[in-house]
């Protein structure tokens, strides 16, 4: 019988982390993998343990933790990165060594400066070797889309031969486009003498917005495993999306004949996760997952979705796991009803945890009269995904006005200490950062603000991203208040928190030949 199952590899937490300005740190990585674990992801791949030892710590956590999926960790050809790699896997109970080195001639003329045969012996080498380790092994052809077919069949076979259990092709520039891909697919597959013994995947990159439809023209050709994120993240324009892949084979069941082992009700809280952890927004008309994905404006289709929702919905709501954003508590709720809906909404807290959200949300409750999920999800976010934190905000004042400066006063808590001061500013937000940066004595500099309405009315929830940068060093930060200058100053101060985090796990090695 033909096997019909897509292995589903997730590359959110290296690929991914590729993204400009997407840098986690370890406990968002181990959060997003438990997510990934539940979704029912195949294969997760962890990081690029030689790349930096927060990497290597996050991969090493994330192998300890999960049980059920498999755990890869990327490595260059170099043998020294294929130890660590190993070392940072080894405990997991389904370890996967990936090792790529690139095949097209303009990469082996420019940046590697090898021959075909040397790139063959160096592959050869590396996957011998990993295969002294563990038998699950995945090689990667870098930039195979433009690389020489016959001599992919070449390599292919190689490793194969050497032990490689999955081979991947990848679109590493989004040069594809799908006819050709799905040839290229074909011309392996009957090419590759040994193709039998291994696991055909595909990686593609989205430069031209081909990524989903190259991905799914490769499963149509005979590839067995997809290489996605979550929300599409990744290097430049990001990677074949994870949502718009499983949903596709979903919704056109008769069409492509294939399954994976998605529990589809997952992909809008993790794709909201991710969001969130990374700070990378979601335009609304992106598909499966953006804010208007299922929104019907023209009255002609909302007569005909009341009337039955398939004529013009492809795809049920529910079946993505979202849920309409209904109101679900207000101010004199209970302790118990708050517990049960935010265990209904998938959250497994602790007692303390849930003390806190329970606090946060009943002095919400006192300023906004309905309480939707959003807002819910909001706080648990806000406090649950909070860094360990070196600053926090005690209090905050501030005063401006059409005719005068703006002045901030606030109170920060400095590694258990008080700490006051006050500043003006042309306006009230830059007063605020005025202050803080002054206060915290910190020299970061400000990239990217961002604000936006997380629910809707006058007295919703706002929610400001920064981007901060010091010393080369990118984080995000994220609040929310109903206030916007507060929820401006939490942002900030989540930024620099997350900068002390990044600071201390992230030490770079030189990408020289990556
Ligand atoms: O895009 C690419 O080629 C990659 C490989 C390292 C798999 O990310
Ligand atoms: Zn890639």
């Amino acid at each position: 019988m033909k096997n019909n199952k897509i292995l589903i590899f997730d590359t959110t937490l290296r690929d991914g982390e590729q993204s400009p300005g997407a840098s986690m740190n370890i406990g968002e990585k181990v959060r997003i993998a438990t997510q990934l674990e539940k979704l029912g992801v195949n294969i997760i791949e962890a990081g690029f343990p030689a790349a930096s030892m927060g990497d290597f710590k996050a991969v090493k956590i994330i192998s300890e933790k999960l049980e059920k999926s498999q755990i890869a960790a990327l490595c260059r050809t170099h043998l020294q990165d294929i130890t660590k790699a190993w070392d940072a896997i080894k405990k997991a109970k389904h370890p996967r060594i990936h090792v790529f080195i690139a095949t097209s001639d303009i990469h082996m003329k420019y940046k590697l400066r090898m021959s075909k045969n040397q790139i063959i012996e160096k592959a050869v080498k590396a996957v011998k070797y990993a295969a002294s380790f563990t038998d699950n092994i995945e090689f990667s052809a870098e930039d195979s889309s433009r690389s020489d077919p016959d001599f992919l069949c070449q390599i292919f076979n190689a490793v194969i031969d050497s032990g490689a259990s999955t081979i991947n092709l990848t679109d590493t520039v989004g040069y594809a486009v799908p006819g050709e891909f799905s040839k290229l697919i074909k011309y392996i597959i009957k090419n590759t003498l040994n193709i039998h013994k291994a696991v055909l995947s595909v990686h593609c990159h989205n430069d031209l917005g081909l990524a989903t439809s190259n991905t799914l023209a490769a499963i149509s050709s005979g590839a067995g495993q997809v290489e996605v994120t979550i929300n599409g993240i990744g290097e430049r324009a990001g990677n074949a999306s994870l949502e718009e892949v499983v949903m596709s084979l979903n919704t056109r069941p008769n069409f492509f004949q294939k399954k994976t082992s998605i529990n589809t009700r997952k992909i809008y809280e993790i794709s909201r996760l991710v969001r969130m952890i990374t700070g990378i927004t979601i335009q609304p008309n992106r598909p499966i997952v953006g804010a208007n994905a299922f929104s019907h404006k023209a009255g002609i289709h909302q007569h005909g979705i009341l009337k039955n929702p398939m004529t013009y919905e492809i795809m049920k709501p529910e079946t993505i796991g979202l849920n309409k954003n209904k109101l679900i508590l207000g101010k004199h709720s209970g302790r118990h009803a708050f517990y049960a809906h935010v265990k209904e909404m998938g959250y497994n807290l602790s007692e303390n945890e849930l003390n806190l959200i329970f606090k946060k949300f009943k002095l919400l409750a006192d300023k906004k009269k309905k309480i939707l999920s959003d807002d819910i999800e909001a706080l648990i976010n806000e406090e649950i995904l909070r860094t360990r934190e070196v600053f926090s905000l005690k209090s905050l004042y501030v005063s401006t006005g059409t005719e005068v400066d703006s002045t901030a006063t606030l109170e920060l808590k400095i590694n258990n200490k008080i700490v006051n001061g006050s500043t003006k500013a042309n306006g009230p937000i830059d007063a605020v950062f005025n202050t803080i940066s002054r206060i915290t004595n910190t020299k970061s500099e400000l990239l990217r603000f961002s604000i936006s309405a997380l629910t809707s009315g006058t007295d919703a929830q706002g929610e400001v991203t920064v981007r901060l940068i010091e010393h080369g060093i990118i984080a995000l930060g994220r609040g929310t208040s109903s206030d916007i200058i507060i929820a401006s100053a939490l942002a900030y101060i989540n930024g620099l928190n997350r900068l002390e985090h990044l600071k201390k796990e992230n030490f770079t090695i030189k990408q020289e030949s990556f």
